[in-house]
């Protein structure tokens, strides 16, 4: 029972049998392949436009190539302060701009709001070569507090943005599971709103490793080829990646299974409301549930071998649990069950 994290489900049986196919024969390597051409083509049917895609196998790299492609050395790259690229990038982005500089914005749930953003390019000085220059705004879909930006939400931020001469990234780790809720076209949010590059996450959502990077503008992905490869990143048996984000993307298996995810989530959080004094720290918009719980239940759960992440630090009541692809009522329904039964105790074993 592990609801540390998306990562710690299992590979879907579809993804496994891509990835047995593009075994059965041999293909050009370095993403002149067959496989590449389809999760490309795949891309472009799902966005409605003619983007560009370079495929990477980790959120890390997706996220540190993107930025790098719309920011030079001496940008600014505004973010929430809970930003994964700020938070759990250990300075990739910084390192894969040759040292662009994160500037945090505070704001509620996760989210960055128009006020923020304003009142922090009021801070800026274009022009000026004593300080670094606005280059990038970053907006996480779903945010690292599992909340989601509305479409006009998006669009406000962008039009800002663009005003300022920002091109905008957007984090879509859990990018699935954002278009399930929203119930949206991906275009919708992306590019239609003013989104210039997404990091398209198809690992936390069943892919054993694969993320592409999306340029809606091909012409901000002139350098990416060039930087995946300095980044370690061209992988010279690239059809296996774009198996996987190829499988993903057939039969719209992708949104399925974002929607098992987050069916899942709000299914525990209606059972962990009815453990007294449980609260939700924010709300729950996709496959994320952040909880504080009373005495003795995250020890209890923890003795027991449950994972979960205790999001305010070691020993803090504060906890993230998350759903994935694969996860079944009945493991909910236990997590639940468990959680009330040491609530009862009251932290007494
Ligand atoms: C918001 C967000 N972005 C990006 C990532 C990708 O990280 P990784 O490099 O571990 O694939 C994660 C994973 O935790 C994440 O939560």
């Amino acid at each position: 029972m592990n609801f540390a994290s998306d990562n710690v489900a299992p590979v879907p049986q579809e993804i496994l049998e891509a990835i047995a196919v593009a075994n059965q024969s041999s293909a050009m390597p370095y993403g002149a392949d067959d496989m590449t051409a389809l999760a490309l083509r795949r891309f472009r049917e799902l966005f409605e436009c003619d983007l560009e895609m370079i495929a990477v196998a980790t959120g890390t790299a997706a996220n540190a190539l993107a930025l790098a492609c719309i920011c030079p050395p001496w940008g600014e790259i505004y973010c929430h302060a809970d930003a994964h690229i700020t938070e759990n990038e250990c300075g990739a982005p910084e390192f894969f701009t040759n040292g662009a500089k994160l500037v945090h914005i505070q704001g509620e749930h996760g989210k960055i709001t128009p006020e923020g953003l304003s009142r922090t390019l009021a801070l800026t000085a274009p022009g000026n070569p004593q300080k670094t220059q606005p280059a990038a705004l970053s907006l996480s879909q779903a945010t690292e507090c599992g909340t989601l930006y509305q479409p006009d939400e998006i669009r406000t931020l962008t039009e800002i943005a663009h005003a300022h001469g920002l091109k905008v990234h957007m984090d879509g780790a859990r990018f699935a599971n954002a278009v399930a809720t929203l119930a949206t076209a991906p275009s919708e949010i992306t590019w239609e709103a003013g989104v210039d590059v997404l990091s398209f996450g198809a690992t936390k959502n069943g892919a054993m490793a694969a993320e592409a990077v999306l340029f809606f503008d091909p012409a901000l992905a002139s350098e990416a080829a060039f930087r995946r490869k300095r980044g370690g990143h061209l992988f010279s048996k690239m059809r296996f990646l774009s198996a996987q984000l190829a499988a993903s993307l057939a039969d719209g298996r992708w949104l399925s299974w974002a929607n098992q995810a987050n069916l899942m989530a709000e299914r525990m959080v209606s059972g962990l409301l009815r453990v007294p004094g449980t609260r939700l720290l924010y709300p729950r918009e996709a496959n994320e549930v952040f909880v504080t719980v009373p005495e003795g239940v995250a020890d209890g759960l923890e003795a027991e071998g449950i994972g979960f992440y205790r999001w305010g630090g070691a020993g803090s009541s504060d906890l993230r649990f998350v759903t994935n692809w694969g996860t079944k009522p009945e493991d909910v329904d236990y997590l639940v069950d468990r959680a009330l039964m040491h609530a009862a105790r009251g932290g007494r074993g």
